[in-house]
């Protein structure tokens, strides 16, 4: 049978109409608008709460009941906003977004030299890491060398991991958590800038320990592993802001998920592209993860579905999809599983302009155990949003 040319190509029109992706797509620029905007907002409300008598509080990190709460640079959240800016910097390319996100850049800097912690990369690559990526300024690469370097010193060869806190250490013994997958980025690209393989095989060394010890055979993760550091065995698998020590605490997932992704991007090892894609598999068809894919705090919550979203947990999710449907054979699927989450963050949980003190999202979970921050914005939320809409558009040309 003749099917007519000219009643094909209006189905082939309808169905590419009716296709998932189509359906799915992002409006980025009214993203980036409502971004922009609430970000002047932000920058007003930072200078209204600036306190003399504290001048270390550089960084806004939260609302702590309505009112805009800053951090010092030390806080591991303190280079969200330096990176929020950055972003903005990147899409709008105009000197006055760049001016501000070197100021704020600025204030984070010396903790390149603080060994006491292993959240630099979340410090210094989000804000530091992007100033480079973006200026190609000498002063940055030398700030992420030098970074690197003192989160080296954390890497106890022992136990082929970099300890993750100093903090409560009558509570826990060189534990690890599985957010210090997000620190590898700085190792590697440090290597990449100087030549030196040290700091890649840091880097290797923590993704194949971790992968080893902080799974579970459905590939959820623990939040919390505890290591002799003398023998490097395993003492005991907990949580800190998870439901409990068997449960699987969203934001943790969405670590190792961006985790294992970033590390395939600089190792080009299979086992780490199948590690992040068994990890895709169990948040995506867990049963408690809602339709709009914005996950409760933790997925197995108790109260679910009356317990508080993460929209943070979203949009690190979203983020590291983008990158994983660039490697893998299950390209559409993670794709389109992004611009949903894209697509539920812009319209259901974006702040209304002029809301929030100039968060960009509402409706995180920082830590629903310590009943902090709980149902509210948190600025990685925003920054990792950012993040996953730059690397939509990028996808898209
Ligand atoms: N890295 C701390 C957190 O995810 O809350």
């Amino acid at each position: 049978m003749m099917i007519k040319v000219s009643y094909l190509i209006p189905a082939i029109i309808l169905l590419f109409l009716q296709s998932p992706v189509f359906a799915q797509d992002v409006n980025v620029k009214k993203a980036f608008q409502q971004a922009a905007t609430q970000s002047r907002l932000m920058l007003q409300e930072i200078k209204k709460s600036a306190d003399a008598s504290k001048p270390e509080q550089v960084s806004p990190r939260t609302l702590d009941h309505g009112a805009l709460k800053l951090v010092a640079s030390r806080d591991w959240t303190s280079g969200f906003f330096p990176g929020v800016l950055w972003y903005l910097d990147e899409y709008y390319k105009t000197d006055q977004w760049r001016a501000e996100a070197r100021a704020f850049t600025s204030f984070i800097e010396k903790e390149k030299d603080n060994a006491t912690t292993h959240d630099m990369g979340f410090k210094v690559f989000c804000s530091v890491g992007n100033a480079f990526r973006l200026t190609g300024n000498v002063h940055d690469k030398a700030v992420i060398i030098a970074a690197a370097k003192t989160l080296a010193t954390r890497f106890n060869p022992k136990t082929g991991v970099i300890l993750s806190w100093d903090h409560s250490r009558d509570k826990w013994v060189n534990p690890v958590i599985i957010d210090n997958m997000m620190n590898l980025e700085l190792l590697f690209e440090a290597t990449k800038l100087t030549g030196d393989s040290a700091f890649h095989k840091i880097a290797v060394s923590h993704a194949n320990t971790t992968m080893k010890n902080h799974f579970r055979e459905d590939f959820s993760s623990y939040h919390v592993v505890e290591y002799d550091p003398e023998t490097g065995k395993v003492i005991k698998k907990t949580t800190h802001q998870g439901y409990r020590n068997s449960s699987a605490w969203a934001r943790g997932q969405a670590w190792a998920l961006y985790g294992y992704t970033l590390c395939y991007r600089y190792t080009k090892n299979p086992a780490y592209l199948k590690q992040a894609e068994n990890i895709a598999r169990f948040i995506f068809a867990h049963p408690n993860m809602p339709k709009d894919l914005v996950p409760y705090w933790d997925f197995d919550a108790p109260q679910i579905p009356n317990e508080p979203r993460d929209a943070s947990a979203a949009a690190v999710m979203a983020s590291g999809l983008y990158e994983l449907s660039r490697y893998s054979k299950n390209s559409n699927n993670y794709y389109q599983k992004a611009n949903q989450i894209l697509k539920s963050l812009s319209t259901a949980f974006a702040a209304p302009i002029g809301t929030a003190k100039g968060f960009i999202l509402l409706h995180s979970t920082g830590s629903k155990p310590s009943n902090s921050e709980v149902d509210v914005p948190l600025s990685y939320a925003d920054y990792y949003y950012l993040e996953a809409l730059l690397r939509y558009k990028n996808y898209k040309k």
